[in-house]
């Protein structure tokens, strides 16, 4: 039954301010504590945006993946829409962990948000020289870009192998005290097998998942429509993909999940942490609403009283589904 406030005259009102203000939106990522449970995806927020969205109202931002080296990223066309969804090869141009230190991290952080900087590499040692650059650094947390084509294994990511997920946890442990989210790739068999795998080798936390692999081809020129020749898709049609590895990560670790992929409301944050996300990250829906993470920051407290909860915590993990040991879909 949907919790109502019931007011009959004005000085009640105020009753209702404070019912309001009952609603505890923080969530906790291990030790880093947001006051809300949104963050930008990887990628997708610059703080160009911020004249449209203040920072600070964002539970942490998240900072496009930064590579040691700089690089050029991946030839045009590198967006394309498609009927439900976008697709992109934007291939992480990457200023570089000195210029980014000097930029951009030192922007975000006279900002006085909490900062998650997502850091990638292409080889197996670039992720250990990328830890090694900004390990010190004081954020709230690195997010660890598991999805980028690893060269030494034919392109496949590194987020494709438990084993190796759990190498290069431990490998940028090394480097750094400071909490590790991992993004896990969507394409694999067993999103729970290598959730495991990044919480064995001490991952604070893992964000289900980086974009779906995807294909547009231009019919006329017989090619790619982009310029890479594939790229990530994103946006509302992944939100039931998503989901679903969201649900299997978590019933696999103890550690907190981050949800991403297709969120465009509040509901949709309600539905991530129902199947057992702790945190959620936008990605697409800032594309085609900047102000579309203010408006689901803004829409949480009326939609925990719809669902009559005081925190939105205790919506975490709360699916009464069973699961049956072995799904035919
Ligand atoms: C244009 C674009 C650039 C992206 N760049 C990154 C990136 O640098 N690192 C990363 O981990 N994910 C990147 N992503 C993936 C997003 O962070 C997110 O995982 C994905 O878009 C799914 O969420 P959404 O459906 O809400 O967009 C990018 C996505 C888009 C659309």
């Amino acid at each position: 039954m949907e919790n109502r406030v019931v007011v009959d005259k004005a000085p009640e009102l105020t009753q209702i301010d404070d019912v309001a203000a009952q609603v505890d939106l923080s969530v906790a990522l291990g030790e880093v504590n947001l006051a809300n449970p949104v963050m930008p995806a990887s990628g997708c927020f610059g703080p160009e945006l911020a004249p449209l969205l203040p920072l600070d109202q964002l539970g942490a931002v998240v900072t496009k993946t930064v590579f040691s080296v700089e690089r050029a990223g991946n030839p045009a066309h590198r967006l394309t829409e498609t009927a439900f969804g976008m697709l992109n090869s934007v291939g992480i141009p990457s200023p570089g962990s000195e210029e980014f230190r000097k930029g951009l991290l030192k922007q975000y952080k006279a900002s006085g948000t909490k900062v998650v900087v997502s850091i990638g590499g292409l080889f197996t040692q670039e992720y250990y020289t990328i830890a090694e650059e900004l390990g010190n650094e004081d954020v709230a947390a690195f997010e660890v870009n598991v999805s980028c084509p690893n060269l030494e294994h034919g392109g496949l990511a590194i987020g494709t192998s438990p084993e190796r997920v759990a190498e290069v946890v431990k490998g940028i442990r090394r480097f750094t005290t400071r909490p590790l989210f991992i993004k896990l790739t969507p394409t694999v068999s067993s999103i729970g097998e290598i959730a495991k795998a990044a919480e064995d080798a001490g991952a604070t936390a893992v964000t289900v998942s980086n974009s779906f692999s995807g294909l547009a081809v231009n019919i006329h020129k017989r090619t790619s429509v982009l310029g890479s020749g594939a790229g990530g898709y994103t946006g509302p049609a992944v939100k039931p993909l998503a989901l679903k590895l969201v649900r299997d990560a978590a019933q696999a670790v103890s550690i907190p999940v981050i949800g991403c992929g297709g969120i465009t409301t509040a509901e949709d944050v309600a539905e991530f942490m129902i199947a057992g996300a702790t945190a959620v990250q936008v990605g697409t829906a800032t594309f085609t609403r900047p102000t579309a993470m203010s408006e689901i920051i803004a829409d949480l407290e009326p939609l925990c009283h719809r669902l009559n909860v005081s925190k939105i915590s205790e919506l975490i993990g709360t699916l009464d589904t069973p699961i049956p040991s072995r799904s035919l879909s």
